[in-house]
């Protein structure tokens, strides 16, 4: 049997364990996938434990997904241009470092075509979304935040054209292809993020990383003016399906997703 597992402080909220119990099941594996609340401070002997403790890996989530970096043997150059890991393949006593966020931001977005984009917020969500973007060949990106130099920081790592700009009260939204929100405004307990979509071309995909609640107050605007929305769950199961195929060593049953949704938003209600 393989286990595997998802490593936060706290721990108890991830839906993590949801989605891989969900695939295990679907397959009819004989797998694991269990909630490890590790403190800060801990951080280095669990993830040492790793192999000892038989693991597979494990995901990481906030606030590891940068400190778990100098615990690894290896970690994939992606992971190492975002500074950031969210999953922890153990292979022959190694532990090596990936960052399936990436992956789970793009997947939704394959096929369409983004000249422009536009980012909401500098902080840990949007240099996974900035390096999908780089993925995606996007041409220009603007980067609204609320404090700028952390924007201009980001927008410089980056490696894309574009420009570093104030988050103001109420952003008026300039015509680009795709809007992304990475910050945690619109989340359940936090201040709705306040936006006008006024500019946005009728072919504009809005996209918010928050999933609870699912449809945000941004996708709800975005949806009101016809257009195309992709929601946070999208890529909390996209960036969940490359760490179950590197754990257990199978595909995750995509198809099924709808599935799976209704059984996310279900438990989550
Ligand atoms: P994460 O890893 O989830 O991205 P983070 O690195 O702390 O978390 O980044 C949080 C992002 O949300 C930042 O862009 C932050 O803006 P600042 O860089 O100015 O801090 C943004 N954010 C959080 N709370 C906000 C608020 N009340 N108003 C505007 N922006 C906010």
């Amino acid at each position: 049997m393989k286990a595997a597992g998802v490593i936060g402080w706290p721990v108890a909220h991830s839906l993590s364990p949801r989605i891989h119990r969900f695939w295990l099941q679907a397959l009819g594996l004989d797998g694991d996938y269990s909630r490890f609340a590790v403190a800060p401070e801990s951080l280095a002997t669990a993830i040492r434990a790793l192999p000892a403790l038989g693991l597979a890996g494990v995901n990481v989530t906030v606030p590891h997904k940068r400190a778990v970096m100098a615990h690894l043997d290896e970690i994939s150059p992606e992971a190492r241009a975002v500074g950031a890991v969210n999953t922890v393949v153990v292979e022959g006593g190694r532990r090596r470092g990936l960052n399936t966020d990436i992956a789970g931001f793009v997947g939704p977005l394959q096929g369409l075509d983004v000249g422009r984009a536009a980012v909401i917020g500098a902080g840990g969500a949007a240099r996974a979304v900035l390096a999908g973007l780089h993925r995606l060949g996007v041409a220009e990106v603007l980067i609204f935040n609320r404090t700028p130099a952390r924007a201009e920081e980001l927008l410089a790592a980056s490696g894309l054209a574009g420009q570093a700009l104030a988050l103001a009260e109420r952003v008026r939204v300039p015509a680009v292809d795709l809007l992304v929100n990475a910050t945690s405004l619109g989340m359940v307990g936090q201040p709705a993020l306040e936006v006008d979509l006024g500019q946005l071309p009728a072919t504009a995909t809005v996209y918010d990383i928050v999933y609870a609640p699912l449809q945000t107050g941004l996708l709800r605007t975005a949806a009101a003016r016809g257009l195309r929305t992709v929601d946070g769950l999208r890529m909390l199961v996209g960036q969940a399906a490359p760490a179950f195929q590197e754990f257990f060593g199978v595909a995750p049953p995509r198809e099924r997703d709808a599935q799976l949704r209704r059984m996310l938003v279900g438990e989550q209600a």
